[in-house]
C-alpha cells in the first residue's frame, strides 16, 4: 500500500518535471524564432503589400508570392485557358461569383481586373489546406472532359478553376479569395492594395 503511495507521488513529479523542461523548452526554441523576425517581414505579416514581378512569366506558369502570410498565386492563362472559363459554368458553385470572395472590379468572367493574369490567395476554402497547381487539361483523376486546368486540394479533394471558382459537389463552399491589387506598370502587380481602385 505504502508503495504504491511513494509510486504514484513520484509520478507526479515526474510529470511536474516534464512539463517544466518542456515549457523551457519551448521558449528556448522561441527566442532564435522572434529574434530573425525581422522589421520588414513583420510588416509583411502586418499586411504591408507586397510587389510581384510577372514580365518572366510564360502563359500557363505559375509565381507564388506570400502576402500576410498567406501564398498568392498569379497565373498566366493562355488564351486557351480564358476560352474554356464560361464553358465550365454549368459545373461550378458560384460562376458568376456572387459571393463576396473577391474586390468588385474582379467580378467578372476572369475573375481578374486583366483576363490574362489570375491572382488568387492560394488557400482552400473548406478547412484551408493549399490547393496544388493542376494545369493539365482533361486530367483523368480531376474528371476528364470537365478539367480545363485549375487547382486541386489534396486534403478533401476541392476543385477550383484557373479563376479560382469551386466545382460544386465538393467540401470547399466559396470560390478561392481574390486579394486587392494593382498594377504599378504592365509587369508589376501589387497584391495587398489597390487605393481603392483599379
Ligand atoms: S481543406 Fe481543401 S478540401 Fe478540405
Amino acid at each position: 500500500m505504502s508503495n504504491e503511495g511513494v509510486d504514484k507521488g513520484r509520478r507526479r513529479f515526474l510529470t511536474a518535471a516534464t512539463t517544466v523542461v518542456g515549457a523551457v523548452g519551448v521558449g528556448y526554441v522561441a527566442v532564435p524564432f522572434v529574434l530573425s523576425w525581422n522589421p520588414s517581414a513583420r510588416a509583411r505579416a502586418a499586411g504591408a503589400p507586397v510587389e510581384a514581378d510577372v514580365s518572366k512569366l510564360e502563359p500557363g506558369q505559375m509565381l507564388t508570392v506570400e502576402w500576410r502570410g498567406k501564398p498568392v498565386w498569379i497565373v498566366r492563362r493562355t488564351e486557351q485557358n480564358l476560352a474554356d472559363l464560361p464553358s465550365l459554368d454549368g459545373v461550378l458553385t458560384d460562376p458568376a461569383s456572387d459571393m463576396q470572395q473577391q474586390p468588385e472590379y474582379a467580378k467578372n468572367p476572369a475573375r481578374s481586373i486583366k483576363p490574362e493574369y489570375s491572382v488568387l490567395v492560394g488557400i482552400c476554402t473548406h478547412l484551408g489546406c493549399s490547393p496544388t497547381y493542376r494545369p493539365d487539361i482533361g486530367a483523368a483523376d480531376l474528371g476528364g472532359d470537365d478539367w480545363k486546368g485549375g487547382f486541386f486540394c489534396p486534403c478533401h479533394g476541392s476543385k477550383f478553376d484557373l479563376a479560382g471558382r469551386v466545382y460544386s459537389g465538393v467540401p470547399a463552399p466559396s470560390n478561392l479569395e481574390v486579394p486587392p491589387y494593382m498594377y504599378l506598370s504592365d509587369s508589376q502587380i501589387l497584391i495587398g492594395s489597390d487605393k481603392g481602385a483599379a
